[in-house]
């Protein structure tokens, strides 16, 4: 495979071989020397049309982890502020000789259309509301690390699952496996025809009540073109986890979050700061899980 551009393409044995290596590098990465030369004389390129915290500094660091010299492409500062398309500026990059292109984009498909566009390996850091295959992946991974195992568990994916690139490559990943899959929120911002393997709930505490993951989701103010919610104090009030819900969630359920979190929108202070979140555990294993697929990106013939 030349690119990752979404889990939707991935087999559940491609999942499993991305966690597996992924394992390996975190415990190079708990070594005082975090680097390896694999990939020594390669260069990566990180594109970022929109805001990222985590997955533009995981990238990097992984990247760098893995001995790759690394450019990173402001788009604030760029010549896309004075028009260049995206083909021209990609056509440019490419000129530099680039092995690794990782992409945010605001459009959905902008990823596969670079991919498709160049003969260097494109990663896909979020495209529009389609995916975010990396977060999937070190979503996956934080589970195997705290529960063991993915088969088995039901999960409970809570918010604005509508708008929500992470929801879609969530659910893609945890379709391969054998998971109880549920979308929690209201109804606006549920689909309304979900796929078969989905449970919708549209009531917060008969959604997490007996799951074992209960995954939150941001409200994605910046993809709504109109009022899915009455407002935001009213969307915590109903649908924020709040730390009443650990009289009746499991004991043993995990909070998640893809980041950045609305503190006392989606998620309350007392929650995200609660020994039940593995919040900054995802954080983490972020850069293990972008080596990881880095890597097996590199293994193709050329
Ligand atoms: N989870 C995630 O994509 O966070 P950033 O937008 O900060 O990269």
């Amino acid at each position: 495979m030349k690119d990752l551009v979404g889990i939707k393409e991935l087999s559940r044995q491609d999942i499993e071989e991305i966690l597996n290596t992924a394992k390996a590098f975190k415990e190079v990465l708990q070594r005082d020397i975090k680097k390896v030369p694999t990939l020594r004389g390669k260069t990566a390129i990180n594109l970022f049309f929109e805001p990222s915290t985590r997955t533009r500094t995981s990238f990097e660091l992984a990247e760098k982890r893995l001995s790759l010299d690394v450019l990173n492409f402001s788009v604030s500062t760029s010549s896309v502020v004075k028009g260049e398309t995206l083909y021209d500026t990609l056509k440019t990059i490419e000129a530099y000789n680039v092995d690794y292109i990782v992409i945010r984009h605001s459009c959905s498909g902008a990823a596969k259309f670079v991919a498709s566009h160049t003969p260097a390996s494109v990663v896909n850091a979020g495209d529009g509301t389609n995916e975010h295959p990396t977060q999937a992946l070190l979503d996956a991974f934080s589970i195997l690390e705290v529960k063991g195992r993915l088969d088995g568990l039901k999960i409970a994916i809570v918010g604005d699952i509508i708008h929500s690139r992470v929801a879609r490559s969530n659910l893609y990943l945890l379709s391969k496996f054998d998971t109880e899959i549920r979308f929690v929120g209201p109804p606006t911002l549920l689909p309304e025809q979900p796929p078969d393997n989905v449970k919708l709930f549209y009531d917060l505490k008969s959604g997490i009540k007996d799951a074992d993951i209960i995954m939150l989701l941001r409200i994605q103010l910046e993809r709504q073109n109109a009022a899915f919610i009455p407002s935001l104090k009213e969307y915590f009030h109903v649908w924020g986890l709040k730390k009443e819900a650990f009289s009746y969630i499991k004991d043993d359920a995990i909070i998640m979050h893809p980041g950045p979190m609305n503190r006392g929108v989606e998620i309350s202070t007392e929650v995200a700061d609660s020994p039940r979140s593995v919040i900054l555990r995802q954080v983490t294993n972020g850069i293990a899980t972008r080596m990881a697929v880095i890597y097996l990106l590199t293994q193709r013939e050329v």
